[in-house]
């Protein structure tokens, strides 16, 4: 006989047990005891740290490349600059100009100098008071003349001459970190001072 030919009673019977193995639950904890979404195996563990290790690379790295992108400088304001022409100072007169940039520029009959306002005392600024023709330091009262020397108080020396010159296009500049101390015998050098009589 062919299988054709065989009836459903001729077919062998699928024997089906009646009591399917028992499942291993999936919830092995009482509900206040299972950590849920912290539930790890060691495997997970390592999967987890090892992702973990790897956004840590990539971020430390985002942000070193940022901080080369802008790096940390200090911008300092300029130490020398032009102050204008000659002509715009009054002879005779203590210019208060530049004293912003801490500075005073002085005009006499023979040319200029340019004072710098900081007390030698102890580094106040030091007021122009042009009724007593003299600087006056508000910490401790230092005084000094209209040309820098001291005359009284703490203070142990004149104020500090800045360089001084006038440019190829007639402007006068100022060089703050080039100093000249009377004490020293500078004032007399060149950059101290420059001539001008019109
Ligand atoms: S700081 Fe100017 S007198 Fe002391």
């Amino acid at each position: 006989m062919t299988t054709e030919e065989q009836t459903p009673e001729d077919k062998p019977e699928l024997k089906i047990s009646e009591t399917p193995a028992p499942r291993k639950p999936k919830q092995d904890r009482t509900p206040e005891n299972d950590p849920g979404l912290w539930r790890m195996g060691r495997k997970n563990f390592f999967s987890y740290s090892a992702w973990l290790a790897f956004f840590g690379f990539i971020g430390i790295s985002t942000i070193g490349t940022l901080r080369m992108m802008f790096p940390r400088i200090l911008f300092e304001p300029t130490k020398k600059f032009k102050v204008g022409l000659p002509n715009d100072y009054v002879l005779g007169e203590v210019s208060e100009k530049y004293i912003e940039k801490g500075i005073w520029i002085i005009r006499e009959v023979t040319g200029f100098y340019a004072l710098i306002a900081i007390c030698t005392h102890l580094g106040c600024t030091p007021r122009w008071l042009p009724t007593e023709e003299k600087f006056k330091c508000p910490c401790h009262g230092s005084g000094y003349y209209k040309n820098g020397v001291n005359f009284e108080g703490p203070t142990p020396r004149p104020l500090e001459r800045a360089s001084i010159s006038i440019t190829e296009d007639g402007e006068i500049e100022v060089d703050l970190s080039i100093k000249f101390l009377y004490e020293k015998g500078e004032w007399g050098k060149e950059g101290s001072y420059f001539g001008f009589t019109a």
